[in-house]
């Protein structure tokens, strides 16, 4: 039987990629998949929270009942949606791979291949855990997740400083059959405490770790 230690509490995810419109037709875009957003998701709602899932672009469904999802394309709907909900929850997993930098201009007409070269300016997006670390109240908790290819560790920790995180979870991409698209991944979550490292799961057991840490530092 699943332990209830989250009822009554009020949790927003965000999952999945954001896709970044060039023209009607086309998008910068990246390779998550929603997975580990929407196991988190289900594993809060199981464990008795009412779960605000706001997920770019996936090919995912949701089962229990306490999950709202609220579905977004790009970055600047997924932090106005964000921005909207945060205010009333408890804690926030901020789990989407958004987009870093969007095209500074959407052409309106499908761009033509009778060119040369292909210049697209881009101009950064919000960064949605940052303005949610700047937001956070006393006793609201916010997690953060991180996907390194160098220098892991520095990174993730500067990262939970500047963005105000409890903690971050950090995502390897050095284990093969882990991480985009794939069932398993390998984490460690990284603290004000310390660094601690997990073994290979399935994402549904990471999700139950993650929202175990997560559930020991709540009121
Ligand atoms: O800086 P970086 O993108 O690596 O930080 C990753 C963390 O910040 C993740 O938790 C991700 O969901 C969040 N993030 C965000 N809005 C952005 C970029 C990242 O919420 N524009």
């Amino acid at each position: 039987e699943a332990q209830h230690d989250l009822a009554g509490k009020q949790i927003m995810i965000t999952a999945g990629p954001t896709y970044e419109k060039i023209d009607p037709v086309r998008f910068i875009g990246n390779y998550s998949s929603g997975k580990m957003g929407f196991a988190l998701a289900e594993e809060c709602a199981a464990r008795g929270a009412k779960v605000t899932l706001i997920s770019g672009p996936v090919t995912l469904n949701t089962r229990n009942a306490n999950i709202t999802r609220i579905d977004v394309e790009n970055c600047e709907q997924m932090y106005n949606a964000a921005i909207e909900e945060f205010d009333r929850c408890d804690a926030a997993i901020l789990c989407a791979a958004v987009a870093d930098f969007r095209p500074e201009n959407i052409a309106d007409k499908k761009i033509k291949r009778e060119k040369d070269d292909l210049i697209i300016r881009l101009c950064p997006t919000q960064d949605i855990a940052a303005e949610l670390g700047r937001r956070k109240r006393e006793g609201q908790r916010l997690v953060g997740f991180a996907l390194e290819t160098d220098d892991e560790n520095a990174n993730a920790e500067s990262k939970l400083k500047r963005k105000n995180l409890d903690f971050i979870v950090l995502n390897s991409l050095r284990n093969k059959g882990t991480c985009f698209g794939t069932d398993e991944n390998q984490i460690t979550i990284i603290s004000a405490d310390g660094a601690k490292a997990y073994p290979k799961k399935s994402k549904d057991e990471v999700a139950c770790d993650i929202v175990s840490c997560l559930s020991d530092i709540m009121s």
